[in-house]
């Protein structure tokens, strides 16, 4: 069994990061812990909790910490993700309630009960496990791994030129966690899954036909670019239904800043990553995160020579293989979705 702890800002890229997890009969996904970033932190735990109840699942702790960033107010982005973060998905409220627990303990009960063993993964702004650090900072000797979404380096951002949306959104939050990363063995580093290989994981409409076929759903699942916005999903699957209803709207974006009619599914790539599921390659570095400069606010810049004279702090990935990712992910969330009970043909107007 692999021990997952996620951290998340559900985010229409962590909820497929999230339903291929659950998808993997070899993890456990220890808690979901929530921040907010895409949306505000009780939203992005309705949707963790209301996509727990989609795949079937129950008794997994959901719980919220931090609600603003650490030093600077929140932004939220429902340009992106929609007004519940989900696309056009529609879920009903969950059943299970938000853990009454707070995320930073979360964290540090969790990986002090279970030393080597937890890999923590990070799909959203790092407030939260910034937090957990200064609560326990040995947490990267008690965990057996970190994957983090974040960043970009020597490639153009997408939320300010230099900035990527996750470390942007609490810059001093990566700050602190890059800087307790400083000088551990390099088995110990972050693995860095940033936007120039996150970005190369683009989600295209045959992907989503690939899935219906894998889930054996009763019809070809088209989201296709000459179809009317905001075209609601008709499938039997209700995974399916789901997954299309928010990558639908996620292409929508994508394609109004003229990256075309496709996903970048950066944190199902980081879910991958981090269970092993998809091949990768890293170079150590020693990464800073800009929080002083107005027009870099944000900008992550990795030193690979040492030229800085400083330890190295993370492990960036430097290339990684698209298509076996989406083959790897629509296998496995495919079979998940052929699981589940068919809701019948949905009708819309
Ligand atoms: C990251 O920002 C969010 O919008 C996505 O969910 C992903 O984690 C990409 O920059
Ligand atoms: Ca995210």
């Amino acid at each position: 069994m692999q021990s997952i702890l996620m951290d998340v800002d559900t985010g229409i890229d962590d909820a497929l990061a999230l339903v291929y997890l659950l998808s993997r009969p070899e993890v456990r996904i220890q808690a979901i812990t929530c921040t907010a970033g895409n949306v505000g932190a009780r939203q992005v735990a309705l949707n963790n909790l209301a996509l727990l109840e989609l795949c079937g699942r129950s008794g997994v702790e959901v719980a919220i910490g931090a609600e603003a960033p650490l030093k600077i107010p929140l932004v939220t982005t429902e340009e992106t993700h929609g007004p519940q973060g989900i696309g056009y998905a529609e879920l009903p409220p969950p059943a299970q309630a938000i853990s009454e627990r707070h995320a930073v303990d979360v964290w540090v009960e969790t990986v002090r009960a279970h030393p080597g063993e937890i890999t923590g993964l990070i799909t959203g702004p790092m407030t939260n496990f910034a937090l957990a650090l200064r609560r326990e900072p040995e947490l990267p000797r008690l965990l057996r791994g970190l994957v983090i979404m974040g960043g970009c380096f020597n490639y153009q951002g997408n939320t300010t030129p230099t900035a990527e949306w996750n470390v942007s959104v609490d810059p001093h939050a990566a700050q602190e966690v890059f800087a307790a990363y400083s000088g551990l063995p390099s088995d110990k580093l972050p693995v860095v899954c940033a936007l120039e290989t996150t970005e190369r994981i683009e989600l295209r409409p045959e992907h989503l036909q690939r899935l219906a076929e894998a889930a054996g759903a009763a019809g070809p699942e088209l989201v296709l670019p000459e179809q009317p916005e905001g075209q609601r999903s008709a499938s039997d699957n209700p995974l399916v239904a789901c997954l299309a209803d928010a990558i639908r709207f996620y292409m929508e974006f994508h394609r109004l800043y003229d990256q075309g009619y496709v996903a970048h599914m950066h944190d199902a790539f980081a879910a991958a990553a981090a269970i092993g599921r998809t091949p990768f390659q890293t170079r150590t570095a020693t990464v800073h995160v800009e929080t002083q400069s107005p027009r870099l606010f944000g900008t992550t810049v990795a030193d690979f020579r040492g030229l800085w004279n400083e330890p190295p702090n993370a492990r960036i990935v430097t290339s990684n293989d698209p298509a076996q990712c989406f083959d790897e992910l629509i296998a496995s969330v495919g079979s998940l979705a052929r699981a589940l009970p068919a809701s019948g043909h949905r009708v819309y107007p």
